[in-house]
């Protein structure tokens, strides 16, 4: 079974016309720089959840210049909660290589956008379509599915000879003219009716084509090849507590929440004398007294971590800490603008709807032996204290 390219766009761009999504705020007052950052904000994130945040980067940084100008910890402050910071840090060092290298304007060919930090094939084929309305392809993960559907591709599209045949499909139904709706067209079909789960075959434009609809395996496809199962890590999150504030440390600009603020770490389950000694070498701090956090579990693309957050309060300001120097006394009643991971946010949380009656260093020894050793139990919801 096979679709000519001009049909199925014919298909597709009347669906589009009737129930495609028209009104989403990077669709209005369309400009090269406002589809960059929606693109990227919708790398791996889905629609409802990127709207907030682009409202808000949009008022922040409206056009080009006012990004490039921006300092780190504030675009990773308006970005906190979305993930996978390194698009805002990308972000930020190619506006400024965009002002330095290209005057200023976003380029329009995919040989220099790619140059560009953070944007890869199929972002470069979104921007050049949606923008530029140029005849570019896209291949995310909307498109791979409806494809992978409507050609009953059985292989795993995560392999590179699958993703290979898929682009060239992706190609050869791209056409030269209304190329930003076509691709918004596919995106959108993708995300409401040929969904993940559930596909809605009976309202879509193309079930009469679509192989995997009239072999009854739709809702079979894609398939991936099978997942790493992620491995688990803990961390002993030290929340260091004085006078209302909390010590938070600049992480470095490379790496996992990269040029974010967070706790001081030990990694694995919260160890006693290890705990000790990390304070009294770091802070020059004798540990007295301790409380527990709720415990919780942070996925990362790669691994789970499970977060063990341990309060340390104290009394005097140690001097061993440099503020401005990556360290900064944290007042979550007077929140600064910098950027704090989720679970970072996640734990001030806890941290302010607890109640502070600390428990003893042996009681909370005594904890610390049972924390980090059943991730089962945490994840049926069972509490370690
Ligand atoms: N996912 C990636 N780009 C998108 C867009 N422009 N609209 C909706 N979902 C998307």
């Amino acid at each position: 079974m096979s679709i000519r390219p001009q049909q199925f766009q014919k298909l597709l761009l009347s669906w589009f016309d009737r129930h495609g999504r028209k009104h989403l705020p990077w669709q209005k007052n369309k400009t090269p720089y406002r589809v960059w950052i929606s693109e990227i904000m919708l790398q791996q994130t889905q629609v409802a959840t990127v709207i907030p945040y682009y409202e808000q980067f949009m008022q922040h940084y409206p056009d080009l210049s006012s990004l490039a100008m921006a300092n780190e910890d504030d675009v990773l402050h308006l970005w906190a909660g979305l993930g996978y910071y390194s698009r805002a840090r990308n972000l930020l060092r190619a506006a400024r290589m965009i002002i330095r290298d290209f005057a200023g304007k976003l380029p329009n060919n995919a040989e220099q956008l790619r140059q560009l930090p953070g944007i890869g094939e199929s972002t470069a084929g979104a921007i050049l379509s949606i923008a530029f309305n140029q005849p570019a392809a896209i291949l995310d993960g909307n498109v791979k599915r409806v494809l992978a559907r409507l050609h009953a591709v059985t292989q795993p599209v995560n392999d590179k000879k699958i993703e290979t045949r898929l682009w060239e499909l992706a190609k050869s139904y791209t056409p030269s003219r209304r190329t930003a709706d076509y691709t918004q067209a596919i995106m959108d079909l993708g995300a409401t009716l040929c969904t993940r789960s559930k596909p809605q075959c009976a309202a879509c434009p193309l079930a009469s084509h679509c192989a995997a609809h009239q072999l009854g395996i739709a809702d079979q496809l894609p398939k991936k090849k099978s997942a790493r199962k992620l491995p688990i890590r803990t961390s002993t999150f030290i929340i260091l507590e004085y006078n209302g504030k909390l010590l938070l440390n600049k992480r470095p600009s490379s790496g996992i929440w990269g040029g974010l603020w967070s706790f001081p770490e030990i990694p694995g389950a919260p160890d006693l004398s290890l705990l000790r000694a990390f304070c009294r070498k770091h802070y020059q701090i004798n540990v007295t007294t301790c409380r527990e956090l709720e415990s919780f579990r942070h996925t990362f693309s790669h691994y789970h971590l499970d977060i063990q957050p341990v309060v340390i309060p104290i009394r005097r300001k140690p001097a061993k800490i440099m503020e401005g120097a990556g360290q900064i006394w944290y007042n979550p009643s007077q929140p600064e603008a910098i950027g704090l991971p989720k679970p970072v946010q996640t734990i001030i949380g806890h941290w302010e709807n607890c109640d502070d009656t600390t428990n003893t260093l042996h009681e909370a020894a005594k904890r610390s032996r049972r924390i980090g050793t059943t991730a089962a139990s945490r994840r049926n919801g069972e509490k370690n204290l």
